[in-house]
């Protein structure tokens, strides 16, 4: 499609329209005309993200209903024959209500992306069935055959395998991986004219290490490069967009959703970015078809309001948690520790008042200490739930090397920093601080009884 589309239609409210008599119906008076918010400084400029969210336009249900009606259609009708062909051609898209079928774009679907746009300040977003198509779209989006990548090493094992497996066999794109904390590897490694993205994680998955995203993409867009950043531990703390990032995308199954019930995955950036994803000749969400289904968006929608208060909380109980864990001798990996080595970067990054993030790491050195770890701190003193994820309300804990990075292979992971011994939590925020601080006590004091605590 040409350029009949745009996410970002921005604007306080949104009445039910009726499709009037004609399909030019002009949207003018809801602030939706074409490109009108391209260069929308509301939008681009550094704000909280629950500040811009609360900007973003208000659906309503078709009845009046608070909450928006569910489009659960799979395509859509036109008033007169020669309107189907403008639709195709790009002279009309969603911007004025005209949409086609629903593996292109879908008004819940969009409703839900537009407040994705508003958390990241991009310009624009689309939902995906889950946060791999979402990275793998953008990819395949970005670099054509021959292609190159220059990613962190240390990210979450799906997206590795895809980098250094998935996309060189059935792509030719091919992946340097370098350690992102080192700036001039990164200068390095970047191929002026044939590296086309930049990629990383804000805050990485399992390690924690946290992304110097402003000067990261300076060496970047030197090079002509786009930089894309799975913000996916860091909804609400970090705004890599806002910090200079190009692309942010999710996984959406996680913090967002919130309730580990939904996989969804969402691309944010410019609007031409990810209407050029939805060209009907080149566009890897069109083609592929990685569609999110508009009563999942609707879902999504709905928790978006209280992803800021769940984040917060999350956030509380992880620095809560890693402290009184560090005082007890236990060998903690917290960004929002001051001895962690990117704390005070992270001070600097974050969006006031949020925290430092909800995931801790403890790094029992071996395997057999973090299962023995996890199974006590499940089976015995219900503390949370061996599983992998992270973003519930409940406390989710898996051993890193062994579940969600077990792509890497040893040496990989050696070079990411995985210890054999890492356990991952993400911290939940049901029942009182203290209840669960003397369910997590009363583990560790079990573990102290094996042995298996880590010795200074
Ligand atoms: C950082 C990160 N990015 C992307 C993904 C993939 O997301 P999904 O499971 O929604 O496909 C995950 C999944 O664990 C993840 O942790």
């Amino acid at each position: 499609m040409a350029d009949s589309s745009i996410m970002n239609q921005t604007g306080p409210i949104s009445f039910n329209k009726k499709r009037p008599g004609s399909d030019e119906f002009d949207h003018d008076n809801l602030g939706l005309t074409k490109k009108t918010s391209m260069n929308n400084p509301s939008i681009i400029s550094w704000e909280d993200p629950a500040g811009s969210l609360a900007k973003c336009r208000h659906e309503f249900g078709e009845h009046g209903g608070v909450n928006m009606s569910i489009e659960a259609s799979a395509t859509f009708t036109v008033m007169e024959p020669e309107t189907m062909g403008r639709m195709f051609n790009g002279e009309l898209g969603p911007d004025r209500d005209f949409f086609i079928y629903s593996r292109h774009f879908n008004p819940t679907v969009l409703n839900l992306s537009r407040q994705l746009a508003a958390l990241e300040g991009t310009e624009a977003a689309y939902c995906t069935a889950s946060g791999m198509s979402a990275i793998a779209s953008i990819l395949m989006q970005l670099c054509s055959s021959g292609g190159h990548v220059v990613a962190s090493r240390t990210l979450y094992g799906g997206t590795h395998a895809l980098l250094s497996h998935f996309l060189p066999r059935t792509c030719n794109i091919t992946t340097s991986f370098v350690d992102v904390r080192d700036l001039d590897s990164v200068k390095e490694a970047i191929v002026q004219g044939r590296t086309n993205v930049l990629y990383f994680e804000s805050i990485s998955n399992p390690t924690l290490t946290v992304a110097n995203v402003p000067e990261l993409c300076r060496i970047a867009h030197d090079k002509g490069v786009v930089v894309v950043v799975d913000n996916t531990f860091a909804p609400m703390v970090l705004s890599p967009a806002r910090l200079g990032a190009d692309v942010v995308v999710h996984s959406i199954s996680k913090y967002i959703s919130g309730g580990a019930d939904i996989i969804a995955g969402a691309v944010c950036g410019p609007a031409s970015l990810v209407n050029s994803m939805m060209d009907l000749h080149q566009g890897t969400l069109m083609l592929l078809g990685p569609t999110m289904n508009p009563k999942v968006a609707f879902e999504l929608s709905e928790r978006i309001p209280h992803l800021g208060l769940r984040m917060k909380e999350h956030c509380n109980r992880a620095l809560a948690f890693a402290t009184r864990m560090k005082k007890l001798g236990l060998k903690v990996i917290y960004p929002g520790l001051e001895e962690h080595p990117d704390h005070a970067l992270l001070k600097t990054l974050a969006n006031k008042d949020y925290g430092f993030g909800g995931i801790l790491c403890v790094d029992m050195e071996t395997e057999e200490r973090a299962n023995r770890l996890m199974n006590i701190l499940q089976n015995f003193a219900q503390f949370g739930f061996m599983a992998v994820s992270l973003g519930y309300y409940e406390t989710l804990m898996s051993c890193s090397g062994s579940s969600t990075s077990s792509e890497l292979n040893p040496d990989e992971k050696a070079l990411a920093g995985i210890s054999p011994g890492l356990v991952r939590m993400s911290i939940g925020y049901v029942g009182t601080l203290e209840q669960k601080w003397s369910q997590l006590e009363k583990a560790l004091s079990m573990v102290h009884d094996f042995g298996l605590a880590h010795k200074n």
